[in-house]
Order: C-alpha cells, then sequence, then structure tokens
C-alpha cells in the first residue's frame, strides 16, 4: 500500500531529536492523503481504519473533516507502531475518543504494559500524532495567520510577549504568537483527562533554545498545583508545530 507516500518524515524526525526518549512521532500530509484516496479509493480508508474507526469516517459529511480523521489516525498509529517497534496491521488498532474527545489506543491481546499515551492535532495541510511511554502527552499544530493578533488577549498575558521577542527576535510577532498558542493547546491536551486548563491559566515563564533548531517553553500553571511544563516548540514551515508531556 502505497501509504507511506504521504507521511512527513522529517518533521517526525525533528521531533524525535528535539524530545527525549520515549517519545514518538508522525505526520502525515493531507493533500497527499487526498490524492491517495482518489487513486485508491476506499481500500487505503478500510486498511487505515477498524471497522468502528470507519463507520465515523463514513458518517463525517465534509471531505475535509474525513481527510483529518483518517490522517489524524494513521499518524497515531504510526507513531504507536514506532514506540512499540509493532507491525500490527493499523485496522487491528482502534483510537477510541473519550467523552470529551480525548483519544486512546486500543491494541488487541496481547497488549503492552501499559499502554502507550497518544495525542492527535490537524491543522492546514497537515496531521500529525505522538505516543508516549512518559504519561499523558499533547501535541499541537497550529498554522500562522494573521488573525491571531485579534485573539492574542485569549491566550497571551503579562510578560509573556516580551519574553517569546526576546527568545526569536528574528520571527514576525505573529509567528511568535502562534508558537505560544500551539503550546498552550499542547497542555491542554496532555491534562484534559481532569478536565481543560484555560489558556490563561497557563503562563510561559522562561523560553530557552532547544535542539533541532526549536525553543523550549517553561509553563507554570499556579493554580492547578501542577509542576512546571516544558514544551518543545517549532516553526515549521507556515506553521508551529509544539508538543509535550506529563512531567512526572
Ligand atoms: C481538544 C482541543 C485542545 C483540540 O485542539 P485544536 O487545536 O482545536 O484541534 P487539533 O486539530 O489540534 O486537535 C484535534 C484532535 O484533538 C484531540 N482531542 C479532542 N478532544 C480532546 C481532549 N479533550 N483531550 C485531548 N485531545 C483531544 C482529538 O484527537 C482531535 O482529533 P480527532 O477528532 O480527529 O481525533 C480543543 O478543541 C479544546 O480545548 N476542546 C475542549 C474540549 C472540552 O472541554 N470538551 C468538553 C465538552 S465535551
Amino acid at each position: 500500500m502505497p501509504l507511506p507516500q504521504a507521511l512527513v518524515p522529517e518533521l517526525a524526525g525533528r521531533c524525535k531529536a528535539f524530545g527525549p526518549g520515549g517519545l514518538a512521532f508522525c505526520f502525515v500530509d493531507l493533500d497527499a492523503l487526498a490524492g491517495l484516496i482518489e487513486d485508491h479509493g476506499e481500500d487505503i480508508v478500510r486498511r487505515t481504519l477498524s471497522e468502528s474507526e470507519a463507520e465515523r469516517y463514513f458518517g463525517f459529511r465534509h471531505e475535509k473533516r474525513r481527510r483529518e480523521f483518517l490522517g489524524g489516525r494513521l499518524a497515531a498509529k504510526q507513531a504507536s507502531r514506532d514506540l512499540l517497534g509493532s507491525t500490527l496491521e493499523f485496522g487491528r488498532m482502534t483510537i477510541e475518543a473519550g467523552a470529551t474527545g480525548r483519544p486512546s489506543l486500543a491494541l488487541p491481546p496481547p497488549r503492552p504494559e501499559p499502554d502507550p499515551e497518544i495525542s492527535i492535532t490537524h491543522s492546514g495541510g497537515l496531521a500529525g500524532a505522538m505516543a508516549s511511554h512518559r504519561g499523558p502527552c499533547g501535541i499541537d499544530v497550529q498554522a500562522v495567520v494573521d488573525s491571531v493578533d485579534r485573539v492574542r488577549e485569549k491566550f497571551l498575558q503579562g510578560r509573556e510577549a516580551r519574553l517569546l521577542a526576546e527568545a526569536l527576535p528574528g520571527e514576525e510577532e505573529r509567528s511568535r504568537l502562534t508558537i505560544l498558542w500551539a503550546a498552550k493547546e499542547a497542555i491542554r491536551k496532555t491534562f484534559s483527562s481532569t478536565g481543560i486548563i484555560g489558556f490563561l491559566e497557563q503562563e510561559l515563564v522562561a523560553v530557552g533554545p532547544g535542539a533541532a533548531g526549536g525553543q523550549t517553553l517553561e509553563i507554570v500553571m499556579p493554580n492547578r498545583g501542577l509542576a512546571p511544563v516544558r514544551v518543545r516548540a517549532f516553526l515549521h514551515g507556515q506553521s508551529a508545530v509544539a508538543f509535550c508531556h506529563h512531567p512526572a
């Protein structure tokens, strides 16, 4: 099956070089995936999704949502296989969505102990996912758009803009803001099993250089009783990519 044609291995490699061990990543080019669906029809869908996932897929009316759903699940299954060193067929893996939409991986027996945690994102022409043996995780891709400036007060506070400007003086402001937005979304996903954490409950306190040309953002949540979280983030073309895992 030509699915590898839709993967973006250099982006997964960049995340892997940046993150600690025990994490795996996969990204899917959604335009390439659309081309494969056009060429190979439902075969691609049936081979990538389990029966229950295919039912959800065909229930979506819009092609865009179908592509995002398929791309996200393909990415999460490939990342999980990489983490586990497994060759399990995609159709035998199911990604279930909890009541809030939080994804979890269901594998047939013998199940690994513990099951990997996963996180999924899609934005613009990309879907991406991570799988973690380091506890709950979150990944987010955000396309850099001008309108981020109009909603800045929803997620930006205090000295955050100054910290970002000092750390990333060569970047446009909209790119810096998008990095912070993606970082806070990654944290929301990581901790969502105990309720979604507001953007303004999270405060950026430090930005430092990271591997592979990225930044490490240290974010605290003073009212949540959580240890500071280190979010890895970088710009890739016209998108910001951010990921983190539970620090415990
Ligand atoms: C979950 C959330 C962080 C997603 O972020 P986003 O930047 O808008 O969208 P992304 O494309 O990056 O991510 C979408 C993926 O996030 C995942 N996701 C959805 N809800 C999630 C949650 N509660 N926790 C973690 N991940 C979640 C899904 O896998 C989804 O993809 P899929 O539907 O194709 O499987 C954001 O929408 C949010 O805060 N939602 C609120 C959820 C909530 O409070 N629900 C309660 C009422 S049911």
